[in-house]
C-alpha cells in the first residue's frame, strides 16, 4: 500500500512514529519535517492532491485535533477525509464512506491508540454495497455543484 502522510508541527512526532511502526507500508512523506510551527492547510493540500491524482492509494494527516486537516483536505474534489479518535469510527469510514484520507489528532489520542486506529483503517475495505455507493455518488454530485 502506498500512503501519502503529512502533519503540522503538532502532529510531527506522531507522524514520525507511525512511519516507523508501519514499516510494512510505503509512505510518501509530505512533511512537515520538524516541530517548527507551520500551517496545516499547506500540508493537507499536498496530501489531498496526491490522493486525488492517484499518486498514492490513501492519505494520512496528523495535526493537534485531526479536525483542521480534515476540513482542509475535504475542500479537494474527490477527497473523503475523516478525523477519527477510535477504531469503530475508523472502520466505518472505510466500510461505509470509502474514506481515502485518515486524520488523527496527536493531542486527542495517544500513540498506541493512533496505531490501532490506523491499523483498523488500513485493514478495512469499502464494502461496495449499492446503498453506500449511491450515497457517495450523491456526495460527488455535491462536489460537482459546489466545488467544481
Ligand atoms: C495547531 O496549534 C493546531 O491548531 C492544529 O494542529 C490543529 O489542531 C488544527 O486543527
Amino acid at each position: 500500500m502506498k500512503i501519502a502522510i503529512g502533519s503540522d508541527h503538532a502532529g510531527f512526532s506522531l507522524k514520525e512514529q507511525l512511519r516507523l511502526t508501519f514499516a510494512d507500508q510505503e509512505f510518501v512523506d509530505f512533511g512537515t519535517y520538524s516541530e517548527a510551527s507551520c500551517d496545516y492547510p499547506d500540508v493537507a493540500l499536498k496530501v489531498a492532491h496526491a490522493v486525488r491524482d492517484h499518486e498514492v492509494d490513501l492519505g494520512v494527516l496528523v495535526c493537534g485535533t485531526g479536525v483542521g486537516m480534515a476540513i482542509a483536505a475535504n475542500k479537494v474534489q474527490g477527497i473523503r477525509a475523516a478525523a477519527c479518535s477510535e477504531t469503530y469510527t475508523a472502520k466505518l469510514t472505510r466500510d461505509h464512506n470509502n474514506a481515502n484520507v485518515l486524520c488523527l489528532g496527536s493531542r486527542v489520542v495517544g500513540s498506541g491508540v493512533a496505531e490501532e486506529i490506523l491499523r483498523a483503517w488500513l485493514d478495512t475495505p469499502f464494502c461496495g454495497e449499492e446503498r453506500h455507493a449511491r450515497r457517495l455518488r450523491k456526495i460527488a454530485a455535491i462536489e460537482e455543484q459546489d466545488l467544481g
